[in-house]
Order: structure tokens, then C-alpha cells, then sequence
């Protein structure tokens, strides 16, 4: 009998890292090997949950261990590139938290190296891709039900001060909230409109944030131009008074789309007498989040399986932010260069 070898894994940082670590654990055509993070208390505590996974607070244990053939990285962003080229270098596919790396450099050593080991895959959580509501809008967008489209606005309101202005987002020599925050935002729209865009343009600022520890804009907004004439308006917002959520609002040619704190729906008519359509599909739906990392594990022990986030989408997306950062920082319309 052909027994399937199961992948066997690794998850370094040990925070959003946790979920991954246990959908690995849970997933049959998986082996968790081993866990990592500074944290001595995390890690034990974590490690309590699995049976027989190796616990260290040294990434090398996993970068270096040849049995490991996918590391899942949810160390800090800093750390982010040399873990992704030190588990391709030993021959192990990755599943990274974004951003993926922090400069254009590395970006681009990522994709040389990725070309130099094409039996080697790389993903990320793009988590809002999960979520049945935006599932749902694709669709819609997709089978052209709300005609062409000319323009999108997509608000990532983080509702989560603290985390910015302390711990290790505040104490990085460098952090940003587009690769933070606008990152989810422009990878949806990209993924709903299954377009690129060419330019874009910037400003931020740093008013919520100011007097504390965190010295980089706690606030960013974007405008994306497409060839198409399409435009999209996206903002991340660090700091400011709302619960966490991902605001959307579509506009084509046949309806209107708008998710807001308050209402999700449809408008099909400029009528004021005639009615708006709810739309029920679920948002958030925090149950779904694994399925991102499943379809990777998934691809990888069956080619026929497509991956939710493929390493296109990846470059693509980080190409637009390392884009918009230089935009915010010159305040300067930058042309988007994709590798
Ligand atoms: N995709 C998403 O929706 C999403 C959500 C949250 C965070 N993230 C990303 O995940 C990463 C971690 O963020 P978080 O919110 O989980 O932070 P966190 O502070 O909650 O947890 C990070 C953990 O990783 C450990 N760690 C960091 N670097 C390490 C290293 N080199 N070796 C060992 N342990 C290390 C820390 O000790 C900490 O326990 C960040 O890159 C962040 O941008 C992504």
C-alpha cells in the first residue's frame, strides 16, 4: 500500500502564529514538528495544547532542521525576510504573516531565489480572502452583475491602538502601517477586481500616535490608479475610535456595493422609493481563517489543488506597497514596478 508522507512543519512566533500552529497540528496530510518563540511562558503554554512537538526559542531549530519541509513565519516583520530566504536556501516551502519583507532589496532576493528552487512554494495569510461576505461580493464583481466598475474605497480601521503605540510595533526602527494594514486592504481589492493598479499617490500622518513611543503614521491613505481609468480609495487607520473593522464600498456601472459599521448592502436604483438589498453573508467569520493555510498545505501535497494566495499575489500586492510607502514618504505620484 502507497501511504502518503505527510508534510511535517514549523511555526515560528508563537502570537497569530498560535492559529497557524494549531491548524497544522489538526490538518490530516500534516505533521507539526516543532514551535518557536522567545518566550519561554508562550511557548510552554502553547506547546501544552500538542502532543509530542518539539518546543525552542531558537528559529535556527526549525531553519536548519532538514526533516522541516514547510516553516509557518509569524515571527515580528523584521525577521520576516531572512527567515523566508534561509528556508528556501534549505529546501523548505514558507508560509509568511505579511509584509514578507520590509525593502524593494528584499523583495527582489526573494523572488531571484524562489526562481532558483521552482520545486519551492510560498504563501501568505491573506486572511479577508477567507471571509464568506467578501467570498460573496467576487462573485458578484466576477459575473459582471454590477457592470463595470469605476471606482472602489476600502477602509482598514484597526480598532487596536495599543498595539501600535506599544510592544514591538512601537520599538522597530521602522514600521509600517501599509504593510501593517493597507497590505489586507489592497490585496482585497486586487483579489476582487482581479486588476492591478498602475500608480498611486499618498499621505499620512501620525496625529493619533503623536507623544508616544510609535514614531511612524498611524494613518495612511492611498489612491490607486488602473489603466482602465478604474481608481480605488484605500485608507488604513492605526489609531481612531471604531471596533476592528474592513470597510468596503464597490461602484459599477449596474449597482453599488457598501459594507459600513452600521449596514451591508445593495443598491441597484438611483429611486429613493425603491429598496435597498441587505446582504446577509457573514462578516467577520474568525472560523474560517485556517482555510488560507489549509489550501497551501493542500497544494502542496496535491498539485491539482489551487492555492487561495499564490506567489504572484504575494509580489503583486507587495510591489503596490513598497510603492505607496515611497508615495506617502515624497508625496509624489510613484509609478508601481511589479517583478
Ligand atoms: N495576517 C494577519 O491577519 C495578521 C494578523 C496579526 C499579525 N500578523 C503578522 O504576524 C506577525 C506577528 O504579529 P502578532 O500580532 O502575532 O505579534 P505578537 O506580538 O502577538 O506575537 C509574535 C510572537 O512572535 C515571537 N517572535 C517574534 N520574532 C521571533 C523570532 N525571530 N523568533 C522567535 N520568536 C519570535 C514573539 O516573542 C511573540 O510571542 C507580524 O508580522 C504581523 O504583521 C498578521
Amino acid at each position: 500500500m502507497n501511504v502518503k508522507k505527510k508534510i511535517k512543519a514549523g511555526v515560528i512566533g508563537l502570537g497569530v502564529g498560535a492559529h497557524q500552529a494549531r491548524t497544522l497540528y489538526a490538518h490530516p496530510d500534516c505533521e507539526l514538528v516543532s514551535i518557536c518563540d522567545f518566550n519561554k511562558d508562550k511557548l510552554s503554554k502553547i506547546g501544552s495544547e500538542f502532543f509530542n512537538v518539539h518546543q525552542t526559542q531558537d528559529d535556527k531549530d526549525i531553519l536548519s532542521n532538514p526533516d522541516i519541509d514547510l516553516v509557518c513565519i509569524a515571527s515580528y516583520d523584521e525577521f520576516h525576510y531572512q527567515q523566508v530566504i534561509t528556508c528556501l536556501q534549505n529546501g523548505k516551502h514558507v508560509y509568511v504573516e505579511k509584509p514578507i519583507c520590509l525593502r524593494k532589496e528584499e523583495l527582489e532576493d526573494i523572488h531571484t531565489n524562489l526562481k532558483m528552487y521552482p520545486n519551492l512554494n510560498i504563501s501568505a495569510n491573506m486572511v479577508l480572502r477567507t471571509c464568506p461576505l467578501f467570498i460573496k461580493v467576487r462573485e458578484e464583481v466576477s459575473s459582471f452583475k454590477m457592470g463595470d466598475l469605476y471606482h472602489l474605497e476600502a477602509d482598514y480601521l484597526w480598532g487596536r491602538k495599543e498595539k501600535l503605540i506599544s510592544g514591538w510595533r512601537a520599538e522597530a526602527d521602522f514600521y509600517s502601517i501599509i504593510y501593517g494594514a493597507a497590505v489586507h486592504m489592497i490585496d482585497l481589492v486586487l483579489w476582487i477586481t482581479g486588476k492591478k493598479p498602475v500608480r498611486v499617490k499618498a499621505l499620512g500622518s501620525n496625529k493619533i500616535a503623536s507623544g508616544t513611543s510609535q514614531k511612524h503614521n498611524d494613518f495612511v491613505i492611498l489612491l490607486l490608479e488602473f489603466e482602465d481609468k478604474m481608481t480605488v480609495k484605500i485608507s488604513a487607520h492605526g489609531g481612531g475610535v471604531h471596533p476592528h473593522f474592513h470597510a468596503l464600498k464597490i461602484f459599477g456601472k449596474e449597482s453599488t456595493f457598501i459594507h459600513d459599521y452600521t449596514n451591508t448592502l445593495w443598491i441597484d436604483t438611483s429611486d429613493f422609493n425603491q429598496k435597498y438589498r441587505h446582504e446577509s453573508a457573514p462578516y467577520p467569520e474568525k472560523k474560517l481563517r485556517g482555510q488560507s493555510l489549509i489550501s497551501f498545505v493542500n497544494s502542496l501535497s496535491n498539485e491539482e489543488q489551487k492555492v487561495l494566495v499564490s506567489k504572484d499575489d504575494i509580489f503583486n500586492v507587495m510591489s503596490i506597497c513598497l510603492a505607496a510607502e515611497e508615495a506617502v514618504n515624497s508625496r509624489d505620484t510613484v509609478t508601481i514596478k511589479y517583478l
